[in-house]
């Protein structure tokens, strides 16, 4: 029989962590959401309550429809917290060894028969899964940002998860208004192993000043109707998160495509991260 998901853990309210929790809580599910310190805590609220209110402002959401979305989602910093919820989505910054930390910790603490899944977009699941006592309930869930904008997500089996979780975790994509693709555990799944190596390889056009950023941007938009150019997109997913899914998909498959321009570093560097810093590429208010 197919599992029932009726509460949700989400760890790490990140931008992506905040938009999975309010895709979660839109299709009434409740939402446990962990952050590791109260600062962390006003950021993912504060993510979510922008994102929701431009759905309410558009007239997406009706003002109790908004009331009731934000009052699904209880925010702590306590894992200890999601010892009853059917499932975790893990959504912290893309560190192995921190996701695997984070993996142990909530197999000792949630029912045996509750599923985790990573939102990591170029880690391996497998290499996360081992670090619990059960590897066969552990899937990758990888959601694209804008989370509650973009309709699709890769659900990720390994060698050991179990079909029937894949088969619930699809069926739980779809009730949340997402079309899931079913793909193996290598190194940045589908969309990131063909992405990413196109961001990196814009970065390196503008370094080289092969030509400005407005029009390397101007190219792929309307040349060939792309919704934004490259390095638009990088400082929407951040360069920090980039660098590391570069750096992370290099690691694993050294193909030259993935070798982190070195522009890139420099940015993230001066602090420059793309959108969430206000600055990145371009500037924002
Ligand atoms: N959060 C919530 N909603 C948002 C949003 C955000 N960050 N950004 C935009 N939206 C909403 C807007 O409110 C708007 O909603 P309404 O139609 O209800 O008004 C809608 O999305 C369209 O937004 P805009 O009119 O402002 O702008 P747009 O039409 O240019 O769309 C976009 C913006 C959705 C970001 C679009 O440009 C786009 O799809 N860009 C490409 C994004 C992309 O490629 N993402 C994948 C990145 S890779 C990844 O995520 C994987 C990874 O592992 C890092």
């Amino acid at each position: 029989m197919a599992r029932e998901f009726s509460s949700v853990g989400v760890v790490g309210l990140g931008t992506m962590g905040a938009g999975i929790a309010e895709v979660l809580a839109r299709s009434g599910l409740d939402v446990i959401a962990v952050e590791v310190d109260e600062a962390g805590i006003t950021r993912g609220r504060g993510h979510l309550e922008h994102s929701t209110s431009r759905a309410l402002a558009g007239g997406k959401l009706t003002q109790d429809e908004h009331a009731a979305l934000l009052g699904r989602v209880r925010c702590t910093t306590s894992l200890a917290e999601l010892a009853d919820v059917d499932l975790v989505i893990e959504a912290v910054p893309e560190n192995l060894q921190l996701k695997a930390e984070i993996f142990a910790q909530l197999d000792g603490i949630t029912k045996p028969e509750a599923l985790l899944a990573s939102n990591t977009s170029s880690l391996s699941v497998t290499e996360i899964g081992v670090h619990t006592s059960r590897p066969g309930k552990v899937v990758g869930l990888h959601f694209f940002n804008p989370a509650p904008v973009l309709n699709f997500v890769e659900v990720v089996r390994t060698v050991v998860t179990e079909p029937d979780v894949v088969t619930d975790v699809v069926a739980l994509a779809r009730r949340l208004g997402k079309e899931p693709v079913v793909t193996g555990d290598r190194a940045g799944f589908i969309a990131n192993a063909l992405l990413f190596g196109y961001l990196n390889h814009a970065v390196r056009m503008y370094e080289a000043r092969y030509a400005t950023r407005e029009d390397l941007d101007a190219a792929m938009r309307f040349g060939c109707g792309y919704p934004m150019g490259p390095l638009a997109l990088l400082d929407l997913i951040g360069l920090d998160t980039a660098y590391e899914i570069l750096e992370s998909m290099y690691r694993q498959s050294r193909n030259p495509l993935h070798a982190p321009a070195p522009l890139l570093k420099q940015m993230i560097t001066a602090g420059l991260l793309g959108r969430k810093s206000g600055r990145g590429f371009y500037t924002y208010e």
